[in-house]
C-alpha cells in the first residue's frame, strides 16, 4: 500500500493547513468608509483620510515624509521619476523580483540593468552590484524580495561611494527591519504596494517614503500635475501626471496600519520557528540567518532544498509530494525577469539608444535557484503558529518514504 499522498497514500494533513482569512477588517474600516462617503470630500481634503495615513506611515517607516498613490508599480516609477533619470540611463535591479521592479525603471525612461542574486540570502549580490556600475548608472535598487532584507550595509557603502540614488523595492517587506531601522527609510526613497495580497492592503495602493526636501519637492510635483507645496492649483512647473490616492483608500489604509505591527509579529515569529526547524532536517535549509536583521515581515516563506541530498530528486517532485500531503507550495515569481518575454523581446525605442541586449544576460545563480533550489510558501500560514508543526510533519513522512517518492513518474 503506498504512503505518501502522490502515490495515492492518504495525505498527512487532511485539512490542509490553516490558512487564516486575508484581509483581515472590521467596524473601523466600515466607519471610516462611511465618514468620507458622507462628508462628501472623496479626493485629497487638506486635513482627510490620505494626509493622516501619509504622516502616520512615513512615521511608521521612520521617514519625513509619505506620498501615496495608485499601486506598487505606480510608487517606483514616480521614485524614479523624482531622481529625474534622463532617458536611457542606467538602474541597477536584482534578477529575482516581480516583473514591476524592472518595469517601474522603463516606465520612468530608464533602462533595468539586471544583476545575480547571492545564494544564501536570494537578494541582490552586492559584489554584482558593483561589476555592473556604468557611467550611465543613476540609481541602486535593492529588493527586499520575499520580506527578506537586501545588504543594506553594502549598497549604501556602493551608492555613497560611486554618488548614485538608492531605491528600495519595499513592496514584499512592510516592517522588515534592517539594524533596528526599518526597511523605506534606509536609502533616498521607498517604495510599497498596498495590493491585495500585501501585508498592508488597500486592495490596490502604493506609497513612496523619503526624507530628503528635495526629493519631496519633486515626488510632490511628479505625483501631482507638476505642481508645488503651497503654490497655486493652476501653477504647473512640468507635464507630470495625476497619482493620487482616493479618501476612500486612505479610510482603509488607517485601520490597516494600526493591525500590522501584531501581524508583523506574529509573522516574524511562525518564520524564526520554522527556520530552526527546517535547519535540522536533511538537505533542507531556510535562508542565511543574519543578526542585523531584527524583524523580518514576510511576503513569502522561502527556503532551500538540496537534491543532491534527497537522492538526486528534483525540487519540482519534492514540491508535488509536499503539496499533496496538504502544503500548498511553489516557486513564487518564477524566471529571473529579464528572461519574461517583456525583455527578451523589448522594443529598442524603449531603451533611448542604451545598447543593452536583454538576450545576453545571465545570472547563473538567479537561474539556477529558480531552476531546482528555491521552495515557497504564500505568507497566509504564518499568522497561525501551530502551521511549523504541520508542515514539519508533512515534510518528515516524505523524507521517511524517500524511496517511494524516488518511484514517482514526472
Ligand atoms: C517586489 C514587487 N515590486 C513591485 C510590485 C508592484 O506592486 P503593485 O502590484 O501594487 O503595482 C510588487 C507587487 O506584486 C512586488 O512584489
Amino acid at each position: 500500500m503506498a504512503h505518501l499522498a502522490i502515490k495515492g497514500g492518504p495525505p498527512e494533513l487532511p485539512q490542509g493547513l490553516s490558512l487564516p482569512p486575508w484581509p483581515v477588517f472590521g467596524d473601523a474600516e466600515r466607519q471610516g468608509l462611511l465618514e468620507v462617503l458622507e462628508r462628501g470630500e472623496w479626493c485629497l481634503p487638506p486635513e482627510g483620510k490620505v494626509a493622516e495615513f501619509q504622516r502616520r506611515f512615513a512615521a511608521y517607516i521612520g521617514s519625513r515624509y509619505a506620498t501615496a498613490c495608485h499601486t506598487g508599480t505606480d510608487a517606483l516609477e514616480l521614485a524614479f521619476r523624482s531622481c529625474d533619470l534622463d532617458p536611457g540611463d542606467e538602474v541597477i535591479v536584482p534578477a529575482v523580483t516581480f516583473l514591476a521592479s524592472a518595469s517601474a525603471v522603463v516606465l520612468a525612461g530608464g533602462v533595468p540593468v539586471f544583476v545575480d542574486i547571492d545564494p544564501e540570502t536570494y537578494q541582490l549580490a552586492p559584489d554584482a552590484i558593483e561589476a555592473a556600475i556604468t557611467p550611465r548608472t543613476v540609481a541602486i535598487e535593492p529588493v527586499h524580495y520575499s520580506g527578506y532584507p537586501a545588504d543594506m550595509d553594502r549598497v549604501l557603502e556602493i551608492a555613497r561611494r560611486h554618488d548614485l540614488f538608492v531605491v528600495e523595492d519595499c513592496a514584499e517587506a512592510h516592517g522588515t527591519e534592517w539594524r533596528g531601522q526599518r526597511v523605506g527609510s534606509l536609502g533616498d526613497m521607498g517604495c510599497f504596494s498596498f495590493q491585495m495580497g500585501k501585508t498592508l492592503t488597500c486592495g490596490e495602493g502604493g506609497a513612496v517614503t523619503y526624507s530628503d526636501e528635495d526629493l519631496a519637492m519633486s515626488c510632490y510635483a511628479c505625483s501631482r500635475f507638476g505642481q508645488r507645496p503651497g503654490g497655486g492649483r493652476y501653477e504647473h512647473h512640468q507635464p507630470a501626471g495625476n497619482h493620487r490616492m482616493s479618501e476612500f483608500l486612505g479610510a482603509i489604509l488607517l485601520p490597516q496600519l494600526e493591525r500590522l505591527e501584531a501581524q508583523t509579529a506574529a509573522r516574524h515569529e511562525t518564520g524564526a520557528r520554522l527556520d530552526a526547524a527546517l535547519a535540522a532536517m536533511e538537505g533542507l535549509s531556510p535562508l542565511r540567518r543574519d543578526p542585523r536583521i531584527t524583524r523580518r515581515a514576510y511576503y513569502f516563506y522561502l527556503f532551500r532544498y538540496d537534491a543532491s541530498r534527497w537522492g538526486g530528486i528534483h525540487r519540482d517532485r519534492f514540491m508535488a509530494a509536499l503539496q499533496a500531503e496538504g502544503v500548498p507550495c511553489g516557486t513564487a515569481h518564477n524566471d529571473p525577469v529579464y528572461l519574461y518575454p517583456a525583455f527578451q523581446n523589448i522594443k529598442r525605442s524603449l531603451l533611448h539608444g542604451n545598447p543593452m541586449d536583454y538576450r545576453q544576460v545571465h545570472c547563473p545563480e538567479a537561474e539556477r535557484v529558480y531552476h531546482s533550489e528555491v521552495v515557497a510558501m504564500g505568507n497566509r500560514f504564518m499568522m497561525d503558529g501551530a502551521n511549523v508543526e504541520r508542515i514539519v510533519s508533512a515534510i518528515a513522512k516524505i523524507r521517511r518514504h524517500l524511496d517511494e517518492l524516488a518511484t514517482v513518474t514526472d
